[in-house]
């Protein structure tokens, strides 16, 4: 049994999710017996921990500060041993370019992309290679902020014309703007627990409402098949690719590694990891852990037991 601090909520435009994440985290690791501590991060953080002295802290926040490497370096810095991934590979998943640049490098598949700065646009006339970039890539092109989650700032750019609206929606949310490849195909979520790839969840929209986002990612409008329905090549292909990715990036303990299964070529590219997913009720992890049959109290159990004791 351990003293245990539940970081969660936090500025981040995902707060609700990490509040809902942290609470349920909470519950699990008291009925484990530990003694919890729930902290809502803010500009106290460092005070609190301080005061609580926690053996462990549980990093149950998703999206800005919380999975991108700066609450885990204000962690190292206290010697406050925590879950899941370390800085370096915090900052590779929160920044999509970074870790694109490093799976292509490692010739792990991700959809072709180029990637600029507001900056390259203001300064240095970016905005003139646009219809280079949109020969090599093909419309429809996706348009995202490197640093952002849960679907926030990302546009189909059908033709040239929808480019400068999706670039200045995506600069909203960010300083980097990637232009992605559009891969048309089954999108697989493949979360890694310690060592091990869970069994796949797949997303099936239920209409073919594929350029609409937002009716994509409302709920209902989605339903989630675990384990998905794959050929076993397939289902293996995909596990140890994100097995691939999770150690290249240098991951730890627990993340997510979001795949397309191309329709036309039977090939699969990955989007992004995850350093933190969403551990809530309509979460994509805890339901893979479940289809192994690993209840969600276990899981959490296990995911404290893999952080390391202190550096
Ligand atoms: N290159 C792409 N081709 C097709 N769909 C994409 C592409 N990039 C993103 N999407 C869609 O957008 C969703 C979110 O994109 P992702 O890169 O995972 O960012 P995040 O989840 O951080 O918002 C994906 O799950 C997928 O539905
Ligand atoms: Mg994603």
């Amino acid at each position: 049994m351990s003293r245990v601090a539940v970081l969660k909520g936090g500025p981040s435009l995902e707060r609700q999710v990490s509040l809902r994440s942290g609470a349920r985290v909470q519950d699990a690791l008291e009925r484990l017996g530990h003694e919890v501590v729930g902290i809502d991060v803010g500009p106290d953080l460092v005070a609190r921990l301080r005061e609580t002295r926690p053996d462990v802290a549980f990093v149950a926040l998703h999206g800005r500060d919380g999975e991108d490497g700066t609450v885990q370096e204000l962690l190292e810095v206290l010697g406050i041993p925590y879950t899941a991934s370390g800085v370096s590979a915090c900052m590779r998943c929160a920044d999509k370019v970074l870790a694109k640049h490093a799976m292509r490098d490692a010739g792990l598949p991700t959809p072709h992309f180029y990637a600029f700065t507001q900056a390259a646009f203001k300064e240095l006339g970016a905005a003139d290679a646009l219809e280079a970039i949109e020969e090599r890539l093909e419309f429809p092109i996706v348009v995202k902020p490197s640093n952002q989650g849960s679907a926030l700032g990302i546009r189909f750019a059908r033709s040239a014309a929808d480019v400068p609206a999706a670039l200045v929606a995506a600069f909203s949310y960010g300083e980097k703007v990637l232009l992605e490849r559009h891969v048309h195909g089954r999108e697989l979520a493949v979360s890694v627990l310690g060592e091990e790839a869970l069994p796949i969840v797949e997303a099936v929209p239920r209409e073919e409402d594929f350029y609409d986002f937002a009716a994509r990612y409302t709920i209902g409008r989605t339903t989630f098949v675990c384990p998905a329905e794959l050929d076993e090549g397939v289902t293996a292909r995909a596990q140890e690719l994100a097995l691939a990715v999770f150690r290249l990036l240098g991951c730890r303990g627990f993340a997510r590694v979001d795949i397309l299964l191309e329709e036309s070529t039977g090939e699969l590219q990955v989007l992004e990891a995850n350093a933190i997913p969403g551990l809530t009720e309509t979460s994509l992890l805890p339901q893979a852990a479940e289809a192994a049959g690993i209840g969600f109290d276990e899981l959490i159990g296990r995911i404290v037991e893999l952080a390391p004791a202190l550096r």
